[in-house]
């Protein structure tokens, strides 16, 4: 079944165990693999390092990836220890305990920039690239499975190749993917795509079959994604999201089918992009980074012309669907390499609609997306800030509170900062919506304290304001006794409420 799937004579004889691939990775490499929010990451071969580590195999890497990937692989070689540097983001609960006690180092960057500070040599060299594959053609190139992310320039930088090829997923998903890898600088031209589902690339990644050092197998499938039901808080938010849309093209300056739009990851994002499924909004694009559950919604509704992501994250049931449905899809997706899905130029040219979720969002319009109380790391920043730094219209999403009720999502200041008062255009809650736009600082925090605010927290945050205006002045007053003093409240009462 698996050498079926090696159409490159030469490369049949490379078929091997994955723990003699394991043992190709020594100490202290650089270990460069496939996968991007849970989809299409390698899973036998860190199955099978992880039992030599645990059986006392002295190993610990330096792992890089497109983002998050699922339990076999930061689960677990995180969990045996064998994890010295990990980027550019994570998303399952034991590596973010690794991460959190140190164990583990973590650089969180912006998923734009890995592939090109990897071509750059800013990150070293990758020793070994792991990449996941529906099959490998005649020439040796590499059909990816669910999701592209930065596999492109690992099997381009690295000095040894790992195919995993995974006969869980069907080969139909040769023409899902569009590969362009740009020229580095001085002789960067424009990266020529200026519609949503173009393609400008190839089918497959180009590798040399040289470096193909060897292929093993597996059907274990991604990681489903879990997704929770959307509440009445998340179809209230999803609720304003369209509201405020249909007024934007009202007042002309948005085209009746939309500009593309972008939607981060998570439960809030995928449900509020869901609600669009239910408003006379047609003919729509996503150009994003993940497509999730929401995106196959607004398919099947017949309400989008086109989706462009770079990986498929999806939940169970959407897995399954798009298995059995691939082909029929197909026309529709397009997954590219992530630098090109979260690229600056295209996502400008593009005039993207993004739209992200915050953990917090201070009374100036600072968000917070990946630290609890200022030190605990979340996810990371994923592409969020590749968006919102570069969209035509930027928006960020997030219920009024968390942990029902005890945390306000509006404080006065944040304890992390992501993204800045500059790049925050408008803020959505179950509350209302504020639209900062060419507003002061004092201006946008009266918008976000009337619209966006839970009422309980409400008079507080209008109380710090007058306090900040009357004894401390300035353009974005603070005072900075109290700044933080509702973070310091929650971890000490376990609630910011007085
Ligand atoms: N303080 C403390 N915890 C908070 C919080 C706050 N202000 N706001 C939310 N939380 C908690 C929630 O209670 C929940 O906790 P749980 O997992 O214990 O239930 C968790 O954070 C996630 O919140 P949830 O409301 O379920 O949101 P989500 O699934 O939509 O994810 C982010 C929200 C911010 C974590 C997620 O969107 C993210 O990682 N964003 C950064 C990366 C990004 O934007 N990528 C997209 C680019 S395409």
């Amino acid at each position: 079944m698996t050498a079926e799937r090696i159409e490159h004579p030469g490369l049949k004889r490379r078929l091997a165990e994955p723990a003699d691939a394991a043992q190709l990775i020594q100490d202290g490499m650089n270990v460069a693999c496939s996968g991007f929010a849970r989809a299409g990451y390698p899973k036998t071969v860190p199955l099978a390092l992880a039992k030599q580590v645990r059986e006392g195999r002295p190993v610990k890497i330096n792992l890089w990836t497109g983002a998050s990937v699922g339990e076999e692989l930061d689960g677990a070689l995180g969990d045996c220890g064998a994890l010295r540097t990990r980027l550019p983001y994570q998303s399952i609960k034991s590596i973010r305990r690794h991460i959190n006690s140190g164990d583990v180092q973590f650089v969180d960057q912006h998923l734009s920039h890995t592939a090109e500070w990897v071509r750059y040599g800013h990150l070293g060299e990758p020793d070994v690239a792991i990449i996941e594959a529906a099959f490998i053609d005649k020439e040796g190139n590499i059909i990816p499975t669910t999701s592209v992310g930065n596999s492109p320039t690992y099997a381009l930088k690295a000095k040894k190749i790992i195919v995993e090829i995974n006969t869980a997923q069907p080969v139909e998903l040769l023409g899902v993917h569009d590969i362009y890898i740009p020229n580095d600088p001085p002789s960067r031209r424009p990266i020529p795509l200026w519609e949503t589902s173009q393609r400008i690339g190839t089918p497959f990644i180009p590798a040399n079959p040289d470096k193909i050092v060897c292929i093993v197998k597996s059907d274990i499938l991604d990681n489903p994604y879990s997704i929770e039901q959307g509440d009445e808080t998340t179809a209230k938010i999803a609720a304003n999201f369209c509201g405020f849309l249909q007024e934007e093209v009202k007042a002309g300056r948005m085209p009746a089918e939309l500009l593309p739009i972008q939607s981060g990851v998570g439960t809030v994002a995928n449900a509020v992009l869901e609600g669009l499924v239910s408003t006379s909004f047609s003919q729509l694009q996503v150009y994003s980074e993940v497509l999730q559950d929401a995106v196959f919604a607004l398919i099947d509704a017949g309400k989008l012309l086109g989706a462009s992501g770079c990986a498929l994250t999806l939940s169970s049931a959407g897995q399954e669907m798009f298995r059995r449905n691939v082909a029929n899809y197909r026309d529709k997706l397009v997954l590219r390499p992530q630098e090109i899905s979260n690229h600056p130029e295209i996502i400008r040219r593009l005039g993207l609609i993004t739209m992200n979720t915050a953990l917090e969002v201070d009374i100036y319009g600072h968000v917070n997306s990946s630290y609890v109380l200022g030190s605990q790391l979340v996810n990371g920043i994923g592409g969020s800030g590749d968006f919102a730094r570069n969209g035509y219209l930027n928006i960020f999403v997030t219920p009024s509170t968390a942990k029902g009720g005890t945390i306000s999502s509006i404080v006065p200041m944040v304890s992390h900062v992501d993204h800045t008062e500059h790049d925050v255009m408008i803020l959505i809650t179950e509350q209302g919506v504020a639209d900062l736009r060419g507003l002061s600082a004092r201006e946008r925090a009266l918008q976000i304290i009337e619209n966006c605010a839970h009422p309980a927290y409400k008079p507080y945050l209008l109380d710090y304001c007058k306090d900040a205006n009357k004894y401390t002045g300035g353009n974005m007053p603070h005072i900075l006794e109290q700044a933080l003093s509702w973070h310091m409240r929650l971890r000490d009462t376990g609630t910011m409420l007085p």
